[in-house]
Formats: C-alpha cells, structure tokens, sequence
C-alpha cells in the first residue's frame, strides 16, 4: 500500500468522531478551522458547539457585535481569530450574500484565512486538491521522508507545501488531509510510539532511530518578560475598566487602567500619578504570570479606593457585578475569582 492509502486506511479505523467532521458545510468547517488554527481539540470543542449554537448560520454570526462574539472566545487566546472571523462573516453576508465562497482562490482572500484554512475547506467541502500543511503534517512528512529543512524557514514551507501536495491522494484529498492531520495529532505526535505505527516499515526516521530530531526548526522563538500593573480602582461595587486597544494582544477585549513597566515593581509610589491620582492605596495582589507563545506576563493588580470616583482616560465605570458582560482576558479572570470569595 502507499502513503496516502495507508493514512486513509489508518484513518477510518482510528478517527475521532468530531462534529466538524459530520458536515460539509463551508460555514461550519471555516469555523471549526479558525477555532483549531491554534488550539487543541479537546479545547476547542465547547466552543464549536456554543458558536454553532448561538450562530446557526454565517448571518447570525455576522448580525452580532463584536464585543458578543469576543465575549463567546473569551479563554481561547489569539483574540484576532475572532475579530477575523466576525469582519469574514460582515463581508460573505454583504458581499456574497451570505453564500460562503467555493473555490480555494476565491477562499484564500477571506480576512483570517491563510494557505492552510483555504486548503481545508475547499478539500473538505468541495473535494479540491489542495494539500493542508499544518504542524502536524510538518511533522509526519519531515519523519516519515526524513527531511531536515527547517520548517520555519521561507524555503523549508515552499518545500513542505510542495511535497504534501505530491502526496496527495486525487480521488480523496478531503479524506487523505484528515488523515494525515489526525495521524500526526494521535499517532505521530511529539512522542510517538512507533512500534503501533503502519508507516513504520518505511519511515525514515524511524531507520535511523531520530525520530525526536524531528521536525526541524531553525530559530528558537524568542520569549518576551513584560509587566503589566492594572489598576483596580472603584469604591464598594463599582471600578473602572477599559478596552484595549493596542494591536499586540488582546485587542479590543476589557481590562483594567494598564500601566506596563520595565522591570518588576513593588510600592504604589512608582505607579503614575494621572492613574491613581486623590485615591486610597488597599493593597497589591501577589504576581500572576501568565505565559503565551512569545511573552511571560508578570501581573499584578493595584487595588484603589476613591470616595469619589475621577474620569480617567477611556474609561468606564461598571458595576463589578456587571464585569460578567465584558470579554476579558483569561488573567483577569483568574484575578477576579482569587477576590470573589
Ligand atoms: N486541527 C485542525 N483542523 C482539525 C480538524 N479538522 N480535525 C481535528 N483536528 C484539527
Ligand atoms: Fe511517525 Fe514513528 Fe510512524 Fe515514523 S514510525 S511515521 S516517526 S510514528
């Protein structure tokens, strides 16, 4: 049997069953698509589901706010997939009608959409053949044919893209880019156990006993520390909350005054004075850090008192019982649940 057969044969015997993949409506998949593009399954899942059930179609989704659709992400990460995936919806209901587009030339403009989400669902829709070439997929080809151009270098992407599509199966290329995704997802994922593995006899990694050599990366990602002191400033059961602006995370979700610094600080004086300004320092939270792909965030939340209650920049007052209603940060929310109680 060849590549592609075995991964499909592989395939139907081991597959999850996942609701994305009981369809082949292109509003369901793209979904389904920008909701995985950065997150494991088992994450992802509870989200489809509330996606899907809150927008039964493309129209749904791009007749609601923004603020409601971040409110609905809130927890995932990489918060742009969801001001993409709303700006995408505005655009197909205006532009197209509502009618999701059908080719990959066609799909690959769309806000949000990249070479892989347009491979995906134009083979998984419409059966064209156009490789996925995801992580998982680095992964698998860079073992199974042993290859060691870096996947993160401009060379290394051409040369992967081309030898997936070689691959590809052409009575079968939504089913072989499944396969090959889910194969690299529960069977050859990061620590692999070969001896289960139906490529195994022909897998050149495997014969030279380096699996873990791949894939290859060029560049190890660079990490980032950065400080962030939001102000949490209110009297008994309101405070002050703003929307993020800045474009490097979190636009456009909830937060309280940010002031960022250099280096840790530890005494309410070094705050700026315009933030905190005639208010009644309470006391600091401990440091909260939180870790993306390319920054550690240390946090901590300065909490104020203010009799009366000063109008600061881009700010709004809330009820803190009302803080249910904003899309914010996971961080915040873990800030907000250590003072619940
Ligand atoms: N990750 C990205 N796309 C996926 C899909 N369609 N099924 C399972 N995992 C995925
Ligand atoms: Fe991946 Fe191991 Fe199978 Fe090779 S033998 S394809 S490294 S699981």
């Amino acid at each position: 049997m060849h590549f592609s057969d075995i991964l499909i044969s592989w395939y139907s015997k081991y597959k999850r069953e996942l609701p994305w993949r009981n369809t082949i409506s292109p509003y369901h998949v793209w979904l389904s698509e920008i909701i995985l593009q950065q997150t494991r399954v088992a994450q992802g899942l509870s989200y489809y589901n509330t996606f899907v059930k809150s927008y039964p179609g493309i129209e749904d989704l791009a007749n609601d706010s923004e603020d409601n659709v971040l409110k609905l992400w809130q927890g995932l990460g990489y918060y742009s997939r969801a001001r993409n995936l709303h700006a995408t919806a505005k655009i197909v209901s205006s532009e197209f009608n509502g009618v999701f587009p059908a080719t990959y030339d066609e799909i690959i403009k769309l806000k949000g959409v990249g070479a892989y989400t347009a491979a995906a669902i134009s083979s998984f829709c419409y059966g064209e053949k156009k490789a996925v070439v995801d992580g998982n997929v680095y992964r698998v080809l860079s073992r199974y044919f042993g290859i060691s151009t870096p996947i993160d270098s401009s060379i290394g992407k051409k040369e992967f893209q081309e030898l997936a599509q070689e691959c590809l199966s052409s009575e079968n290329p939504g089913e072989h880019n499944q396969a090959i995704m889910e194969f690299g997802a529960l069977q050859c994922t990061p620590n692999p156990n070969c001896e289960t593995c139906p490529l195994q006899t022909s897998c050149i990694a495997y014969a030279n006993s380096a699996v873990k050599a791949f894939p290859v990366k060029a560049k190890k990602i660079q990490v980032r520390d950065r400080y962030f002191n939001f102000i949490v400033i209110g009297d008994n059961d309101s405070f002050y909350i703003q929307k993020r602006v800045s474009k490097d995370i979190w636009q456009n979700l909830y937060q309280f005054p940010l002031q960022e610094s250099e280096k840790e600080i530890i005494s309410p004086l070094e705050l700026e004075e315009s933030l905190v300004n005639k208010s009644v320092f309470l006391k600091v939270s401990e440091q909260y850090k939180h870790v993306l792909s390319h920054q550690r965030i240390y946090a901590k939340f300065w909490e104020f008192h203010v009799g009366e209650l000063p109008s600061l920049n881009g700010c709004k007052k809330i009820k803190k019982s009302d803080i249910a209603e904003f899309a914010i940060p996971r961080l915040i929310e873990k800030y907000l649940e250590s003072i619940k109680n």
